[in-house]
C-alpha cells in the first residue's frame, strides 16, 4: 500500500505551472485552481485535466460540456489560492472576458485554452477530462509555477 501522505510529498516534487479552469452553467460563472493540465496531442488539438471527484464546481462546468483553461502569471498567486477554495463566490473582485464557449477569461493570464468535453473518465478518486481545442491564444508574461506545497517564478 502506497500511503497518501507519501505519494502527495514525492509528486510534489513534480513542478508545473498553474491554471484555473473556468465554465458557465445557467448563467453563472464556475471555477477551480488545476495543475493537472495536459497538452494531449497537438492534431487533433486536445487537452486533458485532472479534475477531484470532490470538485464543487466541475459537475456545473461538466453539464455546460465547454470549459476553459486560464494559464495563470506569476503575479496570479492570490487569484489562485481564492480559486482553490470551495464554496465561497470565487469570482467577486475578479475581472474577466466570456469566451467562444461562453467561459470566464481572466484578465492577466498568460494562455487560455477553450475546450469542448471530449470524454471524461473516472479514474481512481479523479476524472481525467479530455477536451477538444475550440480557441487558444497567448499574451505576454511569466508563469506561476507550483513546486512542494508553495507558488513559485520561473525567474
Ligand atoms: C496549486 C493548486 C493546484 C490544484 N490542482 C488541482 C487539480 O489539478 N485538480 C483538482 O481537482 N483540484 C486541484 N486543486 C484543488 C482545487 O482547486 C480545490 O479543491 C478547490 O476547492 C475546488 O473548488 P470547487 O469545489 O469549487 O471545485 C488545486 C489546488 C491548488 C492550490
Amino acid at each position: 500500500m502506497i500511503s497518501p501522505d507519501k505519494f502527495k510529498e514525492v509528486v510534489s516534487h513534480f513542478a508545473t505551472g498553474v491554471t484555473i479552469v473556468t465554465g458557465t452553467h445557467d448563467d453563472r460563472p464556475y471555477g477551480f485552481t488545476c495543475q493537472t493540465f495536459l497538452s494531449l496531442s497537438v492534431d487533433p488539438a486536445l487537452i486533458a485535466i485532472a479534475v477531484s471527484l470532490k470538485s464543487t464546481s466541475w459537475p456545473s462546468i461538466s453539464a455546460s460540456g465547454k470549459f476553459a483553461v486560464n494559464v495563470l502569471n506569476q503575479d496570479q498567486g492570490e487569484l489562485a489560492n481564492t480559486f482553490a477554495i470551495s464554496g465561497i463566490d470565487k469570482f467577486e473582485g475578479a475581472s474577466f472576458d466570456i469566451g467562444i464557449t461562453g467561459s470566464p477569461l481572466l484578465l492577466g493570464c498568460l494562455g487560455y485554452i477553450e475546450a469542448e468535453i471530449e470524454r471524461e473518465i473516472e479514474a481512481g478518486d479523479h476524472y481525467i477530462v479530455i477536451g477538444k481545442v475550440l480557441d487558444l491564444f497567448r499574451a505576454p508574461g511569466e508563469p506561476l509555477l507550483y513546486f512542494k506545497t508553495k507558488f513559485g517564478k520561473f525567474i
